[in-house]
């Protein structure tokens, strides 16, 4: 077969933002498949903060991808061609697929990609977001770190994103009264009315200080961060003595390459218990997480919403999105 392959490599580090060129598209033909190795044609692709974090080179918990390499992702293929007995046609695989139309999955990388179940009403991509990466991060940041107990305040930030949407469900389900921080009204609505939190405050209303207070009275005993900087700081200086943060991301420092951690003080004056982790960690337990998450959704305690975009070439601003706030719920790029 003979197929040529466009990938996105990085070409340079972006600075803030990514600028035009700083991922290129480059067009190369397909290596001829070895035994050991199944081909797979790329149908989704997960666009994640952590991303823009790949791309900087800065201390980190996996290697940066070094220039000229193809960038990585995390990504949904299927197996159009195989020369290894684990892997056959038609299989989907979800693994870092990185931004390319192909990937050649190695025999021994193998362990690396894994096989989707198709389950009846459940949509592949949601492989990548409720069923993947973020619902996976949710869970493991809800039930493991934050351990939420009946009647206490949860407080999630980037609460209409693909982690916070579920992270915030997980607190409902757990009796907790759950406030979320969102950068617009069309996501505090959604996670009100269709999601279930109690209450949403949108960050970039001028008062969403005091809306923020009105909205946990008794304090805040819990907080799932994503987002860090000043809505960690306001988050925190209402926290309850002895409360627990579960610092799941900081993404308001990532396009400054500054972790944007809030100030510390706080977390002596309040007692507070602050942890932070990386779904990685919990590799060997992620099928548990998947069981869990499936029966929630069967029993429509979670729900969950997808952003589109079509085309590889859109990849580059797809990253950028996820700083615009322009998605809600799981941002996805379909080739
Ligand atoms: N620890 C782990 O293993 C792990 C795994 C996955 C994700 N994460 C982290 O979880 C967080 C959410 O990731 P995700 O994949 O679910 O993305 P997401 O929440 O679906 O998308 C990112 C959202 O962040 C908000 N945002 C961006 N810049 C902001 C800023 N300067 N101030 C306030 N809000 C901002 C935007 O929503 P608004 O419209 O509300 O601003 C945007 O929609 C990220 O920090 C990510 O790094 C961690």
């Amino acid at each position: 077969m003979t197929v040529s392959n466009r990938q996105l490599r990085l070409k340079s580090r972006p600075k803030g933002m990514l600028a035009p060129g700083d991922l290129e598209l480059v067009e190369s033909p397909l290596p001829e498949l070895k035994d050991g190795q199944a081909l797979a044609r790329v149908r989704f692709l997960s666009v994640d903060p952590t991303m823009r974090i790949w791309m900087a080179d800065i201390p980190q918990y996996m290697p940066p991808v070094a220039i000229g390499e193809v960038m990585r992702s995390f990504g949904l293929a299927e197996v159009v061609e195989s020369r290894n007995p684990q892997f056959k046609k038609g299989d989907k695989l979800v693994g870092f697929t990185g931004l390319q139309d192909y990937v050649v999955v190695d025999g021994q990388q193998a362990s690396a990609f894994h096989k989707i179940p198709s389950i009846p009403f459940v949509s592949d991509s949601a492989f990548l977001g409720i069923l993947g990466i973020n619902g996976l991060t949710a869970y493991f940041g809800m039930m493991d770190i934050a351990k939420p107990q009946k009647g206490e305040t949860l407080v999630v930030s980037a609460a209409a994103g693909a982690t916070g949407s579920i992270a915030g469900q997980i607190g409902r389900i757990h009796g907790c009264r759950v406030v979320g921080i969102a950068g617009s009204d069309e996501k505090c609505k959604w996670i009100t009315d269709d999601l279930g939190f109690d209450a949403a405050v949108n960050y970039k209303h001028p008062d969403w200080k005091e809306r923020l207070a009105a909205a946990t009275p008794k304090g805040i005993d819990l907080n799932f961060e994503n987002v860090g900087g000043e809505i960690m700081n306001v988050v925190l200086s209402r926290m309850n003595l002895f409360g627990r943060v579960v610092v799941c991301g900081l993404i308001s420092g990532y396009n400054k390459e500054d972790p944007g951690l809030a100030s510390f003080g706080v977390v002596l004056i309040k007692r507070l218990r602050v942890q932070g982790f990386i779904l990685l960690d919990y590799a060997s337990r992620f099928e548990e997480a998947g069981t869990e998450l499936g029966k929630w959704m069967m029993m429509r305690k979670l729900k969950h919403r997808e952003t589109f975009v079509e085309g590889l070439d859109c990849a580059p601003d797809a990253i950028n999105m996820l700083f615009t706030g322009s998605n809600i719920g799981k941002l996805i790029v379909r080739l």
